[in-house]
């Protein structure tokens, strides 16, 4: 029965949109395999030269199109911006987001987190989850300001240095439903 579900089911599908931010014309489109480099470069310009993910799983998180929507923000072809979601009956999971270090601060995090959020209520899912390490205060404060909350930590979740994670979630219905609207 599920694999006859899982037949039927089509690729999540997003909308290219313009905005101006900072006096730059940036482009939020839905990433493709051809982005992968760009996707890779910007997370080693992110995290010091050490991208978290490889070439492959990349890859592969970009081509889960029945199960996930990743988004990358452009500046003259440029990834400046990238975010990924795997969306479940009720809950979307947000597995990534990083926005290149001259670019940070100019509103380009909450942007992603907004059109993601906004795509997860389209499809009705009740709630936004996400890790995030313990001492990561620049992401937590962006994600608290969307209604984020801390359900739980993660102990020892990330393998780099054994760090706790918070897991954060944001409840789609009721008041935080209209930061997505
Ligand atoms: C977290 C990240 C995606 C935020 O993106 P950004 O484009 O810089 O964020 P924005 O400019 O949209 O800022 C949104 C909010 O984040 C918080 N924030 C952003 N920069 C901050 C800073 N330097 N210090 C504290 N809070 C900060 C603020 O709450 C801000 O809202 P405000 O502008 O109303 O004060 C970005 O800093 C990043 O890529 N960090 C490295 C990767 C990472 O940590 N990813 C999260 C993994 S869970």
């Amino acid at each position: 029965m599920l694999k006859e579900l899982n037949f039927f089911s089509v690729a999540h599908e997003y909308h290219q949109k313009t905005v101006t931010l900072d006096q730059r014309t940036l482009t939020i489109r839905r990433a493709m395999t051809q982005d992968v480099r760009g996707i890779i470069a910007l997370l080693k310009d992110v995290y010091s030269g050490r991208s978290p993910w490889g070439t492959s799983i990349v890859w592969m998180e970009i081509n889960r199109i029945k199960t996930s929507l990743y988004l990358v923000v452009e500046d003259e072809q440029m990834i400046v911006g990238v975010v990924g979601l795997r969306i479940g009956q009720k809950d979307a999971h947000i597995t990534n987001i990083a926005v290149m270090r001259q670019y940070q601060g100019k509103g380009i995090g909450k942007l992603l987190m907004l059109e993601i959020g906004r795509y997860a209520l389209q499809k009705e899912c009740d709630t936004l989850s996400l890790e995030v390490r313990q001492s990561n205060q620049t992401a937590q404060n962006l994600y608290r300001q969307l209604g984020f909350e801390t359900r739980g930590v993660k102990k020892r979740y990330y393998h780099d240095n054994f760090e706790d994670a918070l897991d954060m979630v944001c409840r789609l219905k009721g008041a935080t439903r209209r930061v997505f609207q």
